[in-house]
């Protein structure tokens, strides 16, 4: 009898000391925490800080770990250079994937894979991602590039590389929160991913990379993206049933909706719903806000009896527009972040590893005679 599981669901593959999920209730903890507390009263910085090492900081601690962060903000030599070489179309996502690849070629350690390098490793990596991507956008809008900004938070400082000008406290706190919520989230596809690659004894670059490859896809994080199309393709609220009714019964996925574990409303996407909506207000794009509920609502009467309902991805396309990012910068934001939760998986697998190698049942034919090539 077969044992495969299609989509691995439900699988146990992994432990992990991180982040609780509990599908059914709608919960989600890192380290315990529940995720609406961390979003409402922490901050990115000590959310990275509690995941790597399962508890939070000290006023001193945190002092510290701020100072690392701060203080690896800076490129390597010559990775500026080659940011700037790269086409101005290419989505951010590539260029994300391929610099955190090229990392590795400036680092004259790259293989190690003992814990404390790995940590320190992965520490200059999230350091350096809103580096490269805000001196991406700049260099492909024809604008200056900004340097890191020693004195800001993680968040602060990547709007502050985009835009040129200190962000206000607001759209600093806003994006904190974004980052709060997107920094792990149990064995998803993209840390799966990392797992898998690390698990062979390779390198944090390889299994990094892998992860934002994963991420891309519309099924995953890409899905963030998506959610922005559609709202763009909507012209108003008053269209917004006869869209998403006409799409379900093409059978096309909304995307934004659904969830492999959460059966009910995914925490994240309540807390980002919240700030979405304040945003909106604040930014005058309410109407945005108003056609993403009215999308909610049409899915609630439709298809809510399946367990389908926004996630983490769907209130975030709202929230990152009104940050004033452009739509293909939203995967990005997700990986920036996630890159967190990554890293701290792949430090868990490497406490405690073994191979991953599943096995694939075959169900091809047998004792096929060999046909010679001019016989066939
Ligand atoms: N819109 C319409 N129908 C849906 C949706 C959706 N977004 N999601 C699931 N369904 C239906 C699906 O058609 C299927 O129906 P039926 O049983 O009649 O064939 C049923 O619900 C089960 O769906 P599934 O695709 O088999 O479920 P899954 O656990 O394999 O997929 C998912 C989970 C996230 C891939 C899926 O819900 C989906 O494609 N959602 C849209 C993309 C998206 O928003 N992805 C972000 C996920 S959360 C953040 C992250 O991980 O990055």
């Amino acid at each position: 009898m077969s044992d495969f599981v299609k989509g691995l669901a439900g699988i146990v593959a992994a432990e992990t000391n991180m982040s609780f999920i509990d599908g059914q209730k709608g919960i989600l903890e890192y380290v315990g925490i529940p995720i609406g507390e961390l979003a409402s009263k922490g901050t990115f910085e000590e959310s990275v800080y509690l995941l790597w090492n399962q508890k939070l900081p000290t006023r001193a601690e945190l002092d510290a770990f701020n100072a690392q962060i701060r203080g690896y903000h800076d490129l390597p030599a010559g990775m500026a250079n080659r940011l700037i070489s790269l086409p101005m179309q290419a989505h951010p996502m590539h260029v994300l994937r391929t610099m955190i690849s090229a990392l590795s070629m400036h680092d004259p350690d790259p293989n190690n894979i003992e814990l404390d390098a790995v940590r320190d490793k992965a520490m200059k990596i999230l350091s350096r991602a809103p580096t490269l991507i805000a001196y991406f956008d700049r260099y492909r809008r024809g604008l200056p590039l900004i340097h890191p900004h020693k004195e800001l938070s993680f968040a602060g400082n990547f709007l502050y590389m985009l835009n040129g000008v200190a962000p206000t406290e607001a759209m600093t706190r806003a994006f904190d929160i974004c980052m709060i919520t997107h920094a792990d989230h149990g064995l998803n596809n993209s840390t799966f991913a990392a797992r898998v690659v690390i698990s062979t004894l390779s390198d944090l670059y390889s299994a990094l990379t892998a992860a934002i490859g994963s991420l891309r896809g519309p099924l995953h994080g890409g899905a963030n993206e998506g959610v922005m199309r559609m709202l763009n393709e909507i012209p108003s609220v008053d269209e917004v049933e006869p869209y998403i009714l006409g799409k379900l019964e093409r059978k096309e996925k909304i995307m934004g909706f659904g969830h492999r574990v959460y059966k009910n409303v995914d925490p994240r996407a309540t807390e980002l719903k919240t700030l979405a909506r304040q945003l909106a207000e604040d930014t005058g794009n309410m109407e945005l806000y108003e056609k993403s509920n009215a999308i909610e609502q049409v899915m609630e009467k439709a298809v809510a009896a399946k367990g389908i309902y926004p996630n983490v991805d769907f209130y975030s396309a709202t929230t990152y527009h009104c940050i004033g990012l452009s739509l293909d910068l939203f995967t990005p934001m997700f990986a920036l972040s996630r890159i967190a939760g990554w890293s701290g998986h792949i430090l868990e697998q490497l406490e405690d590893n073994r191979l991953y190698r599943p096995a694939a049942e075959y169900v091809g034919p047998h004792d096929v005679p060999y046909t010679p090539i001019d016989q066939r």
